[in-house]
């Protein structure tokens, strides 16, 4: 391509490679007929090829229209020459406003003698290039359209490199995100286990001890019971929390085996019976029947569900209904998942068996809801919540190779809890090339 020659009034000019192969789409928005038939002349005279094909509008609004018109039927057009003064528009707010319904277009400024500044400070605000009235010619005229068709090219090339750029940012933040968190998680993973060592052994000691009184408590006196019962239940306590720390940063001891997931479902339930029984929790049961069954370690799957039932529970102070259910879908991404680990193993769209547990409580405050996998986080008063359930389970269903999402819902509120597997046709004894789809509607409330 010969280098353009950049001085508009040096006379003839070659832009070959430039020169388009169709014929290039110009709209001339200009309300004055004599000047309008100049600028058809000049173009006429002009060393376009082929010869453009050109369009008028008379006020903004009816530029607006063809605009529009053209958009729809064979795309946006490729120039339009503007005269800011117009009956329904003056000055830079006409540049402003056609900018804005054709964004993607070389816009050149026609401009008469009085305003050669104000077309110039629309240059410096994106306009392609202004040709002055009064001194035009078809060589000009020529030189100018495809200048602008050419730097308007270049400019949403690069529009569309910074788009391309700052999502592949955004994509590189969220990916740097999960790293940290994964390995913020892999940290506490490794000092909670450390802690719960150490602390094991002292709590040994005390279990004997208390267990020694316990025998002795005629001979005491006192309120020797009460307080051994308080002991006890202290000591039960720390236990339960250095469980939950060293589930939380154990990662290779799974017992799997085929399981089918509404036994799991049931198991787990009975397993809290009395505490939903005491908290006045009615259970509403839709299992899927035919599903077919889950590789996973069933007892840690019992542990999933547990934390959540008995958050559902505790989100409903005054009793309710809880939805559980099972069933088959296809997998979608949920937003709340960030943090999760296993990113690349479940793709939306996949085939999976999904264990739900929706409750009727108030819901996760938003602001909280980044936060409730993190080990320790806890909205609980001390004694009631320790803030391992969610990350356990959240690391129990991930060895998995699974997802656990948690789902603000409304109308009515509440959460939605679904430990999101993937099915194992291959060892399952009902393998099927499909999974089949939930006889009963899924869940009524939701
Ligand atoms: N079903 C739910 N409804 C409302 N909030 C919930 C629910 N499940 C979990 N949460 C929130 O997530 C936090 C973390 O839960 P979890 O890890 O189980 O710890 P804990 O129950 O010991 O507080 C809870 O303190 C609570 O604020
Ligand atoms: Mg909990």
């Amino acid at each position: 391509m010969k280098p353009p020659n950049d001085n508009p009034s040096s006379g003839s000019f070659s832009l070959e490679s430039s020169r388009p192969k169709v014929p290039t789409r110009i709209l001339c928005v200009e309300d004055n007929d004599g000047d309008f038939r100049l600028f058809q002349l000049h173009l006429g005279d002009s060393p376009l090829k082929p010869r453009p094909s050109l369009q008028r509008a008379r006020t903004l609004s009816e530029a607006a229209e063809l605009i529009s018109s053209a958009s729809d039927q064979s795309g946006p057009f490729d120039l339009i020459v503007l005269d800011l003064s117009l009956p329904d528009s003056a000055g830079p707010a006409t540049y402003f406003r056609l900018r804005n319904l054709a964004p993607e277009t070389a816009i050149v400024i026609l401009s008469g003698t009085t305003d050669h500044e104000l077309s110039l400070e629309m240059v410096q605000h994106g306009a392609q290039d202004y040709l002055p009235k009064d001194t035009l010619s078809g060589d000009l005229l020529g030189r100018s359209l495809l200048y602008a068709l050419e730097r308007q090219r270049v400019r949403m090339g690069m529009k569309k490199l910074n788009d391309q750029l700052q999502r592949t940012t955004c994509e590189l933040q969220t990916t740097q995100m999960h790293l940290i968190q994964a390995e913020k998680l892999e940290s506490l993973g490794r000092l909670a286990a450390g802690v719960a060592h150490e602390v094991k052994n002292p709590l040994g000691v005390l279990q004997m001890g208390v267990d020694y009184f316990s025998n002795k408590t005629a001979t005491l006196g006192g309120n020797a019971e009460l307080i051994l019962a308080n002991m006890q239940e202290a000591i039960t306590r720390a236990d339960t929390i250095i469980h939950d720390m060293l589930d939380f940063s154990r990662s290779d001891q799974l017992k799997m085996n085929l399981c089918n997931v509404n036994e799991l479902m049931g198991s787990s339930l009975r397993m809290v019976h009395h505490e939903l029984l005491k908290n006045k929790i009615t259970i509403i049961k839709t299992l899927a029947t035919n599903l077919p069954n889950v590789r996973v370690d069933g007892a840690k799957l019992e542990q999933v569900l547990i934390n959540i039932i008995m958050n559902a529970a505790q989100a409903m102070p005054s009793g309710g209904p809880l939805l559980v259910s099972t069933f088959s879908a296809e997998f979608s991404e949920s937003s709340h998942d960030e943090g999760s680990r296993d990113l690349e193993r479940l793709r939306s769209g996949d085939e999976v068996i999904v264990l739900e547990v929706r409750d009727h409580g108030s819901g996760i405050p938003e602001e909280i809801l980044p936060r409730i996998f993190e080990p320790f986080f806890t909205t609980k008063p001390t004694g009631e919540g320790t803030g391992l359930g969610l990350a356990v389970a959240r690391r129990i269903v991930e060895l998995h190779r699974g997802r656990l999402q948690m789902t603000n819902m409304t109308s009515p509120t509440g959460v939605r809890a679904r430990i999101v597997l993937q099915p194992d046709f291959s060892l399952s004894p009902q393998a099927a090339p499909s999974i089949p789809q939930a006889e009963v509607p899924t869940v009524q409330f939701i």
